[in-house]
């Protein structure tokens, strides 16, 4: 199957730091892939690439037929890539509806109004928020959050999702309605990397992982294997993980 993102010698260098260094993979249509490493080891770096927040110092992203490469984040947006980020970002300040009309306004072919509204509506069903649009922002508990932030990502009409470290701070009872969410939206075919510390949910969820380690990948393959790979192991405890 043809790759429907494909990472070619990516580097990130920060100054003197190189982020990511010459790094290779790919997504197929449809996969749910993890993206993995211990702390400090460039997976934000490389969302960061993809979802056009920085520009890589060299390599090539191919989304589909398209060189996304360097261009700005809500052109690469309207191509069809959507992400979460590691911290939760929402408008505190507005209801959980304005939330999500706000991001359905971001699309390349913006709906306003009724329309959006209702469109609001039908999102917030698919993460689990029926009939929470009035609701303040800032009152929903952290599962909500997480769930409004999904539903912001989905406005967009993405094919390709970019979750990083969205399980994260979950109770198991919460964990467990997350992963159920990812698959639900597996189900209906959207493709996503998934940047996750949660082994219980990449086993779950993702049919494939990539390891990096330091800005360099170290492990790529089904995931069984990928965790147990003696190097995938070393590189975790080395940095304090067991
Ligand atoms: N904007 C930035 N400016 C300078 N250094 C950065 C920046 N973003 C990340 N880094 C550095 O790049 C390395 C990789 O960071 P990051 O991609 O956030 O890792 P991970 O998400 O795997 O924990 C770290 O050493 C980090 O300090
Ligand atoms: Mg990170």
């Amino acid at each position: 199957m043809s790759p429907l993102v494909r990472v070619e010698n990516l580097r990130k260098q920060f100054g003197g730091l190189t982020a990511v260094h010459d790094l290779d993979f790919s997504v197929a249509e449809g996969e749910i892939v993890a993206l993995l490493g211990p702390n400090g080891s460039g997976k934000t770096t490389v969302i960061n690439m993809i979802s056009g927040a920085f520009a890589p110092t060299a390599g090539r992203i191919m989304f589909g037929e398209t060189n996304i490469s360097g261009l700005p984040a809500h052109r690469i947006a309207h191509h069809g890539v959507a992400r979460t980020f590691q911290l939760v970002r929402v408008l505190p300040s507005l209801t959980v509806r304005q939330n999500i009309v706000a991001a359905v306004a971001f699309r390349r072919e913006p709906v306003w109004g009724q329309e959006a509204e209702a469109e609001a509506e039908r999102l917030l069903s698919d993460v689990g928020l029926t009939g929470r649009g009035p609701e303040m922002a800032q009152d929903l508990t952290y599962i909500d959050q997480k769930r409004m932030e999904l539903a912001r990502a989905l406005a967009a009409q993405p094919r390709l999702l970019l979750l990083d470290e969205w399980l994260s701070g979950l109770n198991p009872t919460e964990l467990r309605v997350g992963i159920e969410l990812i698959v639900s939206l597996r189900d209906r075919g959207m493709t996503v990397l998934l940047v996750e510390h949660i082994m219980e949910a990449v086993r779950a969820l993702c049919t494939r992982a990539v390891v990096m380690n330091v800005g360099r990948k170290i492990a790529d393959g089904p995931t069984a294997g990928v965790l147990a790979d003696k190097h995938v192991v070393s590189a975790y405890l080395g940095e304090g993980h067991a």
